[in-house]
């Protein structure tokens, strides 16, 4: 195989994506502790939480005090979701740095997930954005259902182009494409991506795969061959979106961290101390986080050794 790239960037979002689909309340401590621990292994970008209602994501409602206790380590990004003006008031409130504001490729989930319709959050984003930039705050952006819908089903790859154009646009620095319900193949992502990259670089790209019927990694290396070098992913493969049912399991960032290590593909991230992070988050849970390759190291049958990444 031919080497797809030298280094990936992984977006950590357990702390936000994977925990706001929980339903037990996660101490603000512990939320803290983990963060703190991801950013020990290495992972330069963490979303931190999100200033969304407390009403609709009761999940994110500490997410100024974690935000704010958190110990920053000066090398990572600590980015937060955020769904509105009021949203970045608590951002700017907080001190936060960079966000992240969110929408989706088909009308039905966006209506479920911020009661707005796709012409309607732009919208609503537009002044959000500015306000951001102009406060030197970096904008990230986000389509939901890029490859799928679990209201509508197909989504045309056309519509994701329109909807990552338009995030663009608003000045975001990046788009993460999400296969929110993990119903994307490989050939399909290869389709997806090779809309975009007619008119948007793969530098301003990003993929977030749940792996919810097993086809997270192999859409990474579709991906990857397509020149796209930014993945999301949750720790242990925590989590899911709280509107879109069924969407259990992010693509997990062992697995990613454990593929790409053993391809000569540089993460920066350290396995043994990512695995100490989900450990940390685990007891706070009432399910076993699914990640195969924290349940494989954790059941001592795991033994690997890459470049710095020697699972003990
Ligand atoms: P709404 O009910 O239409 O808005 O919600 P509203 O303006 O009528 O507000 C309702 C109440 O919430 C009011 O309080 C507001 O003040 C309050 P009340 O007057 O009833 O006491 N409120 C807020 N409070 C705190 N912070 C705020 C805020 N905004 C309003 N920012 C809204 C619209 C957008 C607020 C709501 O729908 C919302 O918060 N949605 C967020 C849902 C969410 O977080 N979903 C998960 C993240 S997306 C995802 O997981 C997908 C992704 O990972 C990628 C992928 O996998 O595809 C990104
Ligand atoms: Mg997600």
């Amino acid at each position: 195989m031919r080497i797809l790239a030298d280094s990936v960037r992984i977006v950590e979002v357990g702390p936000r994506d994977g925990l706001q689909n929980e339903k037990v309340t996660i101490p603000t401590e512990a939320k803290i502790a983990y963060i703190t621990a991801l950013a020990d292994a290495g992972l330069r970008t963490i979303e931190a939480g999100a200033f969304v209602s407390p009403k609709w994501v009761p999940q994110m409602a500490d997410t100024a005090e974690v935000y704010r206790d958190i110990p920053k380590d000066p090398g990572v990004d600590y980015p937060v979701l955020v769904p509105n003006e009021k949203g970045l008031d608590r951002a700017i409130e907080a001190g936060v740095k960079s966000i992240a504001i969110f929408t989706a490729a088909s009308e039905s989930f966006n209506q479920r997930n911020i009661n707005m319709s796709i012409d309607g959050s732009f919208a609503n984003y537009a002044p959000v954005a500015a306000r951001a930039r102009a406060e030197g705050i970096r904008v990230r952006g986000y389509v939901s259902t890029a490859f799928g819908c679990p209201y509508e089903g197909e989504v045309p790859a056309e519509k994701v182009l329109e909807v990552v154009a338009r995030l663009l646009d608003l000045g975001c620095y990046e788009v993460s494409v999400g296969d929110t319900i993990g119903v994307g193949t490989p050939m399909q992502v290869q389709g997806v991506v090779g809309v975009l990259l007619q008119v948007v670089p793969a530098s301003k790209l990003a993929m977030h795969f749940h792996d919810t019927r097993g086809t997270a990694l192999a859409n990474t290396l579709a991906a990857l061959e397509m020149n796209i070098t930014t993945f999301d992913a949750s720790s242990g493969g925590l989590g899911g979106c709280p509107y879109a049912p069924g969407a259990s399991g992010n693509l997990a960032t062992e697995d990613l961290v454990y593929m790409l290590d053993r391809m000569g593909i540089d993460t920066g991230v350290d396995m043994n101390r990512l695995v100490k992070a989900s450990s940390i988050i685990a007891p706070y849970l009432d399910h076993p986080l699914p990640g195969r390759v924290l349940q494989a190291c954790t059941k001592g049958t795991m033994p690997f050794a890459t470049a710095g990444n020697t699972v003990q």
